[in-house]
Formats: structure tokens, sequence, C-alpha cells
């Protein structure tokens, strides 16, 4: 048995009290499907400002009756400190999820990004503090290596940040250490590297790159590189990053805590490789896809070359092991696109 199926066995035993905030996002939605299907109480917090009441209904099919009940969504805005106090009461772990994705709106509206990302950040921290949680699991990002060029990333050699939205995420890591100096208060920071699967959102100018590209081939559309295609990715299923998070929240390991992980697979994989690996899934779907080719276009500001994570320290200390691999994921990913498409697209000539 590994230490993840070992941690779920004992949650079914004993349940507790989570928040996630982000509830009604990509990941937020997923960590509460999990968590549900554990029998947990969970209490959510989302302002839907990028999440979609659609994640949480699609949930609920998921689940039983009783499970759901055990679901308390709370309509809020994390820059409200007030709000976050509310939701902290009674929880024994906070999973820390809402903020504003994405390097390019960060560089559109740096204003908008810092509010949620620090300001909403030091909000949930102090109220989770005050609550006396029994953990705090944060969302971190790969971005914050920045500049450093080395591969693969190791959590300690960082460099300096390429956007707003890097310099959001790691001052969320600085507050993180210094309320474990200040006020004794343990954290523990997950550094996401592209994170992908089901209820990632395809729409809108900052979505990311898999749903984008799995939308614009289901519709027919030109699907853009930005820049050569050998820019490359550890992009993981979210069922990885659900698992880090379980395991982060409940870690024994007096080691594992006030650090900062990477969460990925440990494998890079190339935009034209992403490209080829979604053409070859969607080609059945869509026959028409058969001499498409990518639109290659100007790099984008503020993205980095190569990412690429080494996940030793998560294994070691945390006991993580991811379960899916790209092409797994990749492929779970594009069934669940394939579905609410379908409805939208069988009279689309194919
Ligand atoms: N998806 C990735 O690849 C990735 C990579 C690195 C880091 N992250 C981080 O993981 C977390 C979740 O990302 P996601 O991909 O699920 O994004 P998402 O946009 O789907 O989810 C974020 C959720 O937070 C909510 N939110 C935003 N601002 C809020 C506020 N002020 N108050 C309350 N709720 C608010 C949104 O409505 C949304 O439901 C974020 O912190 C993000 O920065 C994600």
């Amino acid at each position: 048995m590994t230490h993840y199926e070992q941690l779920r066995q004992q949650l079914l035993n004993e349940p507790k009290t989570w928040l996630i905030t982000g509830v009604a996002g990509f990941i937020g939605s997923n960590l509460l499907e999990t968590l549900l299907k554990l029998d947990q109480r969970v209490i959510g917090l989302d302002n839907f400002a990028t999440g979609f009441q659609r994640n949480l209904d699609e949930v609920q099919t998921f689940v039983s009756a009783a499970q759901w009940a055990r679901f308390r969504f709370s309509e809020g805005d994390i820059c409200a400190l007030e709000a976050c106090r509310r939701a902290c009461d009674g929880v024994d772990y906070v999973l820390h999820q809402a903020a504003l994705g994405s390097v390019p709106r960060s560089l559109a509206d740096p204003i908008a990004t810092n509010a949620a990302n620090v300001t909403g950040f030091l909000n949930i921290l102090v109220a989770a503090r005050d609550a006396q949680v029994t953990s705090f699991t944060y969302a971190a990002s790969s971005s914050t290596y920045g500049d450093h060029a080395a591969l693969p990333k190791v959590e300690d050699a960082i460099g300096k940040p390429l956007s707003p939205y890097a310099v959001t995420k790691y001052v969320n890591e600085l507050y993180a250490e210094v309320f474990a100096r200040c006020y004794g208060f343990n954290t523990i920071g997950l550094r996401y590297f592209n994170v992908f699967g089901p209820r990632q959102d395809p729409k809108g100018a900052y979505a990311a790159v898999i749903p984008k590209w799995t939308a614009a081939m289901l519709k027919g559309e030109d699907v853009f590189i930005n820049g050569d295609g050998e820019t490359s990715r550890d992009f993981c299923f979210v069922d990885n990053a659900v698992q880090a998070n379980l395991l982060a929240a409940t870690t024994q390991n007096p080691e594992a805590i006030n650090q900062v992980y990477n969460v990925a697979v440990g494998d890079r994989t190339t935009l034209n490789e992403l490209y080829a690996e979604l053409h070859r899934l969607l080609l059945p779907r869509r026959p028409r896809l058969r001499d498409a080719k990518p639109v290659y276009r100007d790099f984008r500001a503020g993205d980095v070359r190569h990412s690429l994570a080494d996940i030793g320290k998560a294994r070691s200390l945390l006991g993580y092991e991811p379960i899916y691999c790209v092409g797994d994921g990749l492929a779970l990913a594009v069934s669940w696109y394939i579905r609410p498409m379908l409805a939208a697209h069988e009279k689309a000539p194919t």
C-alpha cells in the first residue's frame, strides 16, 4: 500500500473538516471531489472571479447525497478578512487555492493580481493562524523559479521573478516563512508546475495551453504556438496535485513542515510534443484534423523557456508519488473536454 492509499484509508475512518479556498475553480473543485468521496467535511470559499457554479454542480453529480451534505459553500472574497475568519472557523486543514492565475493576466492588471494573491493570501493566513487550524497548505507556483536557468528545478535554487504573477507567488512564500518565524504558524507551499485536467477552463484570453488547444482543435480553429514550439513544461495531471495537497495537509513528519515542494511529474514535454499528442487523441473524434498544422507566432512576454521539476523532496519528505504520467492525464483530460462539447458540435462538419 502506498503512503497515499494509507492516508485515504485513514481519512475514511477519521473524517476531518477542510477549508478549500478557490473551491469553484479548477484545482479547488478537484480537491472538493476527492475529499467528499473520502467522506470529509468541506467548507468552500470562492467569489467566482474565475471559478464557476457549474464546477460545483458537476462535483455534486459525482458524490452521494450524504457526501454532498457534508459540503458548505460560502460565496466570499479573500480580500475581506471577515470572510476569511468566518470560513476558518472550526477548520482542521486549510487548502488555500484562491488566487488570480495567469502570467498574461498579471501583466495586464498587476493591481488585481496583487490584491487577490498577496492581500488575499495574507488575510487567509492571518485568519487561519488566529483560528489555530492544524495545518495550512497553499498553492505556490513554479513561476517562482523565474530566470534561474538550471534544470531540473530544485526548491532551494530560485531566480528573479519574470512577471507580476511570479512576484505575488514568491511573496506568499516569504509571508509563510515569516509567519513560522514570528508566530510559530506552520505552513506548506506547493509549487505547482502546469497542472491540467477536468474542469480547467478552456475559455477566455487567459486560458491555459491544454484546455485552450483542445477546445480549438474540437472547434476546428487554429492552434497558436508561441515561439518555436521547443519551449517545454512539466505538465502535471490534477490528481497528482490533489495527492500532494492531502499528503502535505496531514503530514506528521516534523521535517516536512515550513517547506515548499515542487508538485509535478518530473517529465518534460515540449509544446510541439504536446500538440502532436493532443492531435493524436482528438483525430478519431475530428477526422478533419488530419491535415491540421499549428500556427507559430512570437514568444510570449514573461514566459520561462523550460520547466522541469525535481520532485525528490516531495517524494522523500511527504511520500508523494505521482500516479498519472502526462500521457495518461492527457487522455483523461481530453475525454472530459469531449463530453460537454459533443452536444454543441455534433452538427459540426468533420
Ligand atoms: N493551474 C496551474 O497550472 C497552476 C500552476 C501554478 C499555480 N497555480 C495556483 O493554483 C491555484 C488554483 O489555480 P487554478 O488553476 O485552479 O485556477 P482557477 O482560476 O480555476 O481557480 C482559482 C479560484 O480562486 C477563486 N478566486 C480568485 N480570486 C478570489 C478571491 N479574491 N476571493 C475568493 N476566491 C477567489 C476563483 O474564482 C477560482 O474559483 C491558484 O492559486 C494558482 O495560482 C495553478
